[in-house]
């Protein structure tokens, strides 16, 4: 895994800059469920807006590996080339974020608790909206999110260097519930 995620960071500084215009183009077969706005179209497809764009690229090598399986990604993402893949990441990272989602407040309390003792903030950045290789959590989907960190916290998805599987360990079903509700909650 590291391998990979080496052989990606100097292939990102290799290439000439990500080309969003052209990543539109190359995002056609994507819109179908991730929206030309970068919503997923139903609870179980993440929302990709504003994901920073390193995060949109590894997952998307994952996929084309098929280190992470999951949709049919890995399928979608066999055909894309380093390049388009930035593209595409250069897309749907310069989106405007999803819409935040009012829940249950004390699920919501109990999550932003959760998010404070586990440090989540300090990889996924104050307000969720993910830095660097780390995933976007802020407005996401509570259904999408629910389920990988089951996939997480289970090994069945395993994250390019273990540190996420970490911090899925101790979290119990309510844990992730509330969680959940709590990222839905930001923008
Ligand atoms: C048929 C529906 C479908 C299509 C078409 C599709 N996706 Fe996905 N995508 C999904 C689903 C479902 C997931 C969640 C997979 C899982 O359960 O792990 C996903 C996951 C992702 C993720 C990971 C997001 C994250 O937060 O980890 C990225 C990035 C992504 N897709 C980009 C794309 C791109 C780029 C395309 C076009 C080349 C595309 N997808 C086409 C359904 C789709
Ligand atoms: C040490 C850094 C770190 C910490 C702490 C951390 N995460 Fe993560 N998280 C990551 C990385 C990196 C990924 C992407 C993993 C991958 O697929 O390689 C990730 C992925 C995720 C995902 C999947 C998102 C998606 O779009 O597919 C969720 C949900 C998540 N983290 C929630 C949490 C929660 C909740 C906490 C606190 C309990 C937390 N994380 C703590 C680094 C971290």
């Amino acid at each position: 895994m590291a391998f990979i995620n080496i052989c990606g960071f100097i292939s990102l500084q290799a290439l000439a800059a990500p080309d969003a215009v052209s990543g539109k183009t190359k995002s056609q077969t994507c819109f179908a469920c991730h929206g030309v706005d970068g919503i997923g179209i139903t609870p179980n497809i993440p929302h990709i807006a504003a994901q920073p764009p390193l995060s949109i690229f590894y997952q998307l090598v994952q996929f084309r590996e098929g280190m992470r399986k999951g949709g049919g990604m890995e399928v979608l993402a066999k055909p894309l080339s380093d390049e388009d893949i930035r593209d595409i990441a250069a897309y749907y990272s310069a989106l405007p974020p999803p819409p935040s989602t009012a829940g249950d407040v004390a699920k919501l309390t109990s999550g932003q608790k959760l998010a404070q003792q586990n440090y989540c903030n300090s990889c996924h950045a104050p307000q969720f909206q993910g830095q660097k290789q780390v995933p976007r959590l802020a407005g996401q989907s509570t259904e999408y999110f629910i389920v990988q960190l089951h996939n997480i916290r289970s090994g069945s998805r395993v994250d390019m260097d273990g540190t996420m599987g970490s911090a899925a360990r101790g979290l119990s079903d309510e844990d992730i519930e509330a969680l959940a509700t709590y990222a839905a909650s930001l923008n």
